[in-house]
């Protein structure tokens, strides 16, 4: 059966247990309300491990909007039964007062890679990020931690994290999970209208026919400006649409050898801010 823990010092206590039998320790960090794209990640990750912990927090240090903390899913007793239907062996799901007995001091800053994207149109959003997942590498020390290539920036925040402070965990990225229609699974769908709902697959629409334009020579800046327009026209408020380098993240205006570019879109459909990215 799965162990259902609530502090850090039980947590602890467990993973001493299991790396005295000589287990390996996979960490999935989650939010919660998990859909497909986040159970992918914990299979991928007992594949590769002996024991796997799953934390849910809806971490409040990385909401820069507090409309967006409030409305954020809740679903424990729903989650807890799905990860049990996938072999989870241990939840970790804390209160905010066990991960923050105080608001923490410390604050990090990614450097460039906060100057661009989301880092750039949620401020503070990293640093939370950060201070977070450290918290978590830190409580469970896990041989491997995975992510998801949906949140790629927040993926080349955290190996900047692990090689900043020289953690001792190796990174998984696995690939997005996408409904049939192409919208890449998010907690947030869940609040779109029917309507809003509908609209949504354009989001991939747009990547995938941006990467085709740019594939065949036509130039970064015009492709974007036109997508970016065309989905604003339909009903979208984009803040950006962009071709950056896979690693730094930087804005490039052409593209690099195969495997180098990422296209990358956060977008709002209603109240919804919604992101999303191709790598190629
Ligand atoms: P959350 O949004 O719950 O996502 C948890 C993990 O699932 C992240 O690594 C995310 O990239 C991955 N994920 C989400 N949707 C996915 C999809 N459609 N396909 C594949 N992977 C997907 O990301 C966070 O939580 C938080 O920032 C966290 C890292 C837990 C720190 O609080």
């Amino acid at each position: 059966l799965m162990d259902l823990l609530s502090t850090g010092l039980n947590v602890r206590r467990l993973v001493l247990d299991r790396r005295a039998k000589g287990n390996t320790i996979g960490l999935v960090p989650t939010m919660g309300a998990l859909h497909q794209g986040h159970l992918e990640l914990i299979k991928t990750a007992k594949a590769e491990n002996d024991w796997v912990v799953c934390s849910i927090f809806v971490n409040p240090t990385q909401f820069n909007n507090p409309e967006d903390l409030a409305r954020y899913p809740r679903t424990l007793e729903a989650d807890r039964k799905l990860l049990e239907s996938v072999g989870c062996d241990a939840v970790f799901a804390p209160s905010v007062e066990e991960m923050y007995p105080a608001a923490p001091d410390l604050k990090m800053d990614f450097g460039l890679l906060e100057t661009v994207m989301e880092g750039a149109f949620r401020p503070g959003h990293f640093n939370g990020v950060g201070i977070v997942v450290a918290k978590l590498f830190n409580i469970v020390q896990p041989d491997q931690a995975y992510f998801g290539q949906k949140d790629l920036q927040q993926t080349a925040v955290i190996r900047s994290l692990v090689r900043n402070l020289s953690f001792p965990i190796a990174l998984k990225i696995c690939p997005t999970v996408r409904e049939s229609d192409g919208l890449a699974m998010s907690s947030r769908n869940v609040r779109l209208s029917p309507e809003e709902r509908a609209l949504a697959p354009e989001i991939y629409k747009t990547l995938s026919a941006c990467k085709a334009a740019l594939l065949g020579g036509a130039p970064a800046k015009e492709v974007l400006s036109r997508h970016a327009e065309n989905l604003d026209r339909s009903g979208f408020n984009t803040e950006y649409l962009e071709l950056v380098d896979v690693v730094t993240l930087q804005a490039i205006d052409g593209l690099k050898s195969e495997g180098g570019n990422a296209l990358c879109i956060a977008t709002h459909l209603g109240p919804v801010r919604l992101i999303d990215n191709l790598v190629f």
